[in-house]
């Protein structure tokens, strides 16, 4: 069976694009930023995106279109060709199925809140909720989550998943080009010009609050953008930063590996990586930084948004901005503008994390794609009602750390080494030029070979002690929410020994066919 391939480079540097351009963008980064000093967390997210989120964009665009040569779309079969010798190295290639498909079951779920609040923007649902907590109130409850305990069922919140879960299922049922691409060339130029308007919405508000004339938008976007640079020696802000880069542009996962997968070996890699991780840095730090923190610096000052980010990952875009838009004119429009904008980028980034799984069982398992999607349905679908019903219980959390920082740094690490170290230097520059449009500045061989993978094992290593061992011993986790959490994770053991179990049937398999016929 011949392996899809994308139906043009705009099509697929707007696929890479939708998938790097998600709720990463809009939601997390002014909460990180603003959580982490504003212009204190700048100067480490730039040095991040040169010496990690640049190579390893490279590398998965690079290594994707390599194994797709080979008829693999996802990292057991790449790691394998590229390692033939190592009888383990694919089982290291499964975090690359497994990561994705952890961030897919709550990302989802995330995703469906913005469907649901452009509803209730268009309604004014939640007009008269006109301070902080009245509105955290009604996010509370909207996420069943008003004190009643057990489990966090909601009929709408669970009505707007259901509807998000079948667009996205839907996409990808029709495929690479005619779903994916197809998508993303129309979704993408939306989603700018959303962008745009609401940026120059934002850019109007001048001093709000009359009272308070230093509360303005100029001093919003100083406050993001004033470097500071002592910044330069706290290891949290570095680590958050870094953290950033990885999951915004969505490297380090195998998300790109799979998508690479499907371009000829003559297409260019190189001014398409850039492109795309262009692309969404424009819309990160230009129109992701442009909304949010000057919206909400100019209503709540310096002190007021830095409490808010602190407060909790959501509140600045489900809390804060909601107060804002009942504010100003219009305000119902710009709100379901502002979710509608925020449902575009998550619905183009959840497709792609939903695709290696597809990849894989297409790949190794000669499956059709209507039998892989059934099946991812029927999987994905199970393994998103713990992360639907048991939201306060910390289960989406975890479900967050283990992909979204976990298997993000470690899959990074593990594709620097294998692709600078064990494929070799030279080749590997070989592979990138392969058909590129420009040349990788020599400094980056340097880079990719030495920098990256250092900057990743200090950071693997800073993670490790002040993250992982408290969270892996579920330090600061409430006593009546340990059964919830250790169930996840017997839940990710399970999901992990299944796609381990399958890569060995897959090769099994193989091995057969290869001997059968010599
Ligand atoms: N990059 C996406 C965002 O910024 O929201 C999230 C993401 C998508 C992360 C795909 C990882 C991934 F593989």
């Amino acid at each position: 069976m011949a392996r899809q391939t994308w139906g043009s480079r705009f099509g697929i540097i707007m696929a890479v694009a939708g998938s790097a351009i998600g709720l990463g963008n809009f939601l997390r980064f002014p909460v990180q930023a603003a959580g982490n000093g504003g212009g204190a967390f700048m100067i480490p997210y730039f040095i991040s995106l040169l010496l990690l989120g640049i190579p390893l964009m490279w590398i998965e665009w690079t290594l994707g279109r390599y194994g797709g040569g080979f008829g693999h779309g996802t990292a057991p079969g790449i790691f394998h060709t590229m390692w033939q010798k190592n009888r383990f190295i694919k089982y290291f290639g499964i975090i690359g199925i497994f990561g994705p498909m952890v961030i897919f079951i709550y990302y989802t779920y995330i995703e469906s809140w913005t469907l649901a609040y452009s509803y209730f923007s268009i309604k004014s649902a939640y007009w008269g909720c006109t301070d902080q907590s009245s509105m955290q109130a009604f996010l509370k409850a909207y996420q069943g989550l008003d004190g009643k305990g057990g489990c966090n069922f909601n009929p709408t919140a669970y009505f707007f998943f259901l509807i998000t879960f079948i667009i996205n299922l839907w996409v990808i049922y029709y495929g690479i080009r005619g779903g994916i691409e197809k998508l993303c060339k129309i979704a993408l130029p939306v989603l700018f010009l959303i962008g745009i308007v609401i940026t120059a919405r934002v850019f109007m508000l001048g001093a709000p609050d009359a009272a308070q004339p230093a509360w303005n938008v100029k001093e919003g976007l100083g406050f993001l953008w004033n470097p500071q640079w002592q910044s330069l020696l706290s290891a949290k802000v570095w680590l958050a930063a870094a953290g950033q880069i990885f999951f915004t542009l969505s490297v380090g996962i195998g998300v790109i590996l799979t998508y690479a997968s499907y371009l000829k070996k003559k297409d260019d890699v190189v001014l398409s990586g850039l492109t795309s991780v262009s692309m969404n840095e424009m819309a990160e730090v230009v129109l992701g930084g442009s909304i949010v923190i000057p919206a909400a610096f100019a209503f709540f000052g310096p002190v007021g948004i830095s409490e808010i980010a602190k407060s909790g990952a959501f509140n600045l875009g489900f809390v804060t901005m909601p107060v804002i838009f009942q504010k100003i004119p219009f305000g119902s429009l710009f709100g379901s503008l502002w979710f509608i904008l925020l449902f575009i980028a998550g619905v183009t980034s959840s497709i792609s994390l939903s695709q290696p799984v597809i990849a894989f069982l297409e790949d190794e398992f000669s499956l059709s794609r209507k039998k892989a999607v059934y099946i991812l349905g029927i999987a994905a679908f199970i393994l998103c009602q713990p992360a639907v019903l048991f939201l306060g219980k910390g289960v989406l959390n975890d479900l967050d750390f283990w992909g979204g920082t976990f298997c993000l740094v470690l899959f990074a690490t593990i594709e620097t080494l294998l692709f600078g170290w064990v494929f070799g230097m030279d080749k590997a520059w070989e592979e990138i030029h392969h058909g590129a449009d420009l040349e990788v500045p020599k400094i980056y061989k340097f880079i990719i070979k030495y920098v990256t993978p250092v900057f990743l094992l200090i950071i693997l290593g800073a993670w490790f002690y002040q993250e992982w061992i408290p969270t892996i011993f579920l330090s600061g986790v409430l006593p009546e929410n340990k059964p919830y959490i250790i169930g996840i994770r017997l839940i990710l053991l399970f999901l992990f020994m299944t796609l381990a179990v399958l890569v060995k049937i897959a090769w099994r398999k193989r091995k057969k066919e290869l001997e059968a016929r010599s």
